[in-house]
């Protein structure tokens, strides 16, 4: 039997977000529809771009056109292998991460790994989720576990923690530790950037090889107990800490 019970906020969505979700126009193009008076909620016209509504009953409506959910948010993680590419289509044919997710949902990657890099990547098909995610504004902390060809020194340490310059400018601080036992020749580094091969860059200005480079953790999430190449969804606790780390509201 039907519930009859009332939504929770935490079910309600707003409305420029169900009309992305949807694929009718992008958050911010949405709250245009809405002050233009084009959309209708539940026979109602509505121009507040705060209304919140429940996808299951709320009948909307955009220039008289009814707007049904083409599907449903989908949020995953894959433990990275080596030498897969982070893309939807090689044009070279080569692995890429895609082969590895079994989801008919069209997801797609949010940001990259280099294709030796091992670890964390997240996947969605939520299109404003993925866009907060990698905004530089919303600096969500990656864990990485780096194996050098030499044991890292004290002076390159102190100057990875604060800063390394690069051609696209200096890092912002990081934070470091020394793995124990591995004679200084294991790091793990905490960043809150994404610029493109930013790891290997940082201990390449220093003269050091990067052997092997593993994300262990993507904000909240970590691969623990997930095999290499093997997804799951992220949990609700995991998105709902993204979610607030990426300042996204639904
Ligand atoms: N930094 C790198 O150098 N490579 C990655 O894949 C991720 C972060």
């Amino acid at each position: 039997m039907k519930s009859k019970r009332a939504p929770k906020r935490a079910e309600l969505l707003r409305i420029n977000r169900f009309l992305s979700m949807c694929g009718v126009a992008s958050r911010r193009k949405a709250e245009d529809l809405l002050r233009e008076g084009r959309v209708i909620v539940n026979g109602r016209k509505v121009s507040e771009l705060a209304t919140r509504i429940d996808p299951s009953r709320d009948q909307v409506f955009v220039d008289g056109k009814q707007i049904t959910r083409v599907h449903d948010p989908v949020y995953l993680v894959l433990n990275k292998p080596k030498d897969t590419i982070t893309t939807v289509k090689d044009e070279r044919g080569r692995a890429t991460v895609m082969d590895l997710v079994r989801t008919r949902d069209r997801v797609y990657p949010i940001g990259r790994l280099d294709r030796n890099t091992t670890g964390v990547l997240l996947l969605t098909n939520d299109g404003d989720f993925a866009h907060h995610l990698m905004h530089p504004r919303f600096q969500i902390p990656k864990a990485y576990h780096v194996v050098c060809d030499a044991p890292v020194t004290t002076a390159d340490m102190r100057q990875l923690t604060e800063g390394v310059i690069l051609e696209d400018g200096t890092t912002a601080p990081a934070s470091l530790t020394v793995i124990p036992r591995t004679r200084g020749k294991e790091i793990g580094i905490t960043i809150h950037e994404g610029r493109n091969r930013q790891v290997r860059r940082m201990f390449e200005h220093l003269g050091y090889e990067v052997v092997k480079l593993d994300r262990v953790a993507y904000g909240p999430v970590t691969k623990t107990g997930l095999p290499r190449g093997a997804t799951r969804r992220l949990t609700h606790h995991e998105l709902r800490e993204l979610k607030r780390l990426a300042g996204f509201e639904d």
